[in-house]
């Protein structure tokens, strides 16, 4: 049997008051899944708690068969430099530099230069040279994605990467990050509120009522 790239059990966080609780959830290789839900609901806060970034109040997660909230940092930077995607809700791009200088420091870091395909995929080819500050939200989106995927992860958790975007632009960037799980054998989890987004993927759930529910 193929072995879970992403395993997570009993996961609940609370904030101010209980976001969600006792959510179970398991992906394999190959396998991409959606969620979708409220605003406010808790989607990013359930996209960081299983990509390392925010420890869970309760419950594991284990990323290729280790336990993260158990290991130190420098182990938890080795997962989050060469094996994790993760494509935030607000891209953080360094906006005084050059768009390819972006994503040039993000090959630098993991000593993997990027494809110049996934450039031209994403249309972005054209703006390398331009200041990111200059670029319009949907080309700093598509910028942003391109950093993430320079480094062919093999976990890629996308929060909303096609929010700024219109419905063809929004179609390529999924045609390219499943594209990306189908080269690397890696995995996906997408968080949006398109439900055309949602139902390219292979599973969908709903986060409601504190609770996770697989939709279709
Ligand atoms: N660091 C934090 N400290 C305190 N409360 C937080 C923090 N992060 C999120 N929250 C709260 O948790 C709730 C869920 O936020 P979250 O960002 O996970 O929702 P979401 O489903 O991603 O919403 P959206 O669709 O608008 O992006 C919100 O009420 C938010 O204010
Ligand atoms: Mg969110």
């Amino acid at each position: 049997m193929q072995r879970d790239l992403l395993h997570a059990s009993g996961i609940s966080h609370t904030f101010d008051y209980k976001l969600f609780n006792a959510i179970d959830i398991n992906l394999k290789a190959q396998e991409s899944i959606a969620i979708v839900g409220r605003s406010g609901s808790g989607k990013s806060t359930l996209l960081h708690n299983l990509s390392t970034f925010l420890k869970p109040t309760n419950g594991n997660v284990t990323l290729f068969g280790k336990d993260i909230y158990g290991l130190n940092e420098t182990e938890i930077e080795q997962i989050r430099r060469y094996k994790l995607g993760m494509i935030f809700q607000n891209h953080y791009l360094f906006r005084g530099m050059r768009a390819g200088l972006n994503i040039e420091l993000s090959s630098l870091l993991c000593g993997v230069a990027i494809e110049k395909s996934i450039l031209d995929r994403l249309e972005i080819s054209e703006l390398l040279d331009q200041k990111t500050s200059e670029l319009s939200g949907g080309q700093q989106q598509r910028i942003s994605i391109a950093r993430v995927l320079a480094k062919r992860p093999k976990l890629i958790f996308a929060d909303e990467p096609t929010g700024n975007l219109d419905k063809q632009s929004a179609n390529l960037v999924m045609d390219v990050l499943l594209e990306n799980i189908k080269e690397n054998d890696g995995a996906l989890i997408v968080v949006t509120h398109d439900s055309e987004i949602a139902s390219r993927c292979d599973k969908v759930y709903l986060l409601s009522d504190k609770k996770l529910e697989l939709v279709s």
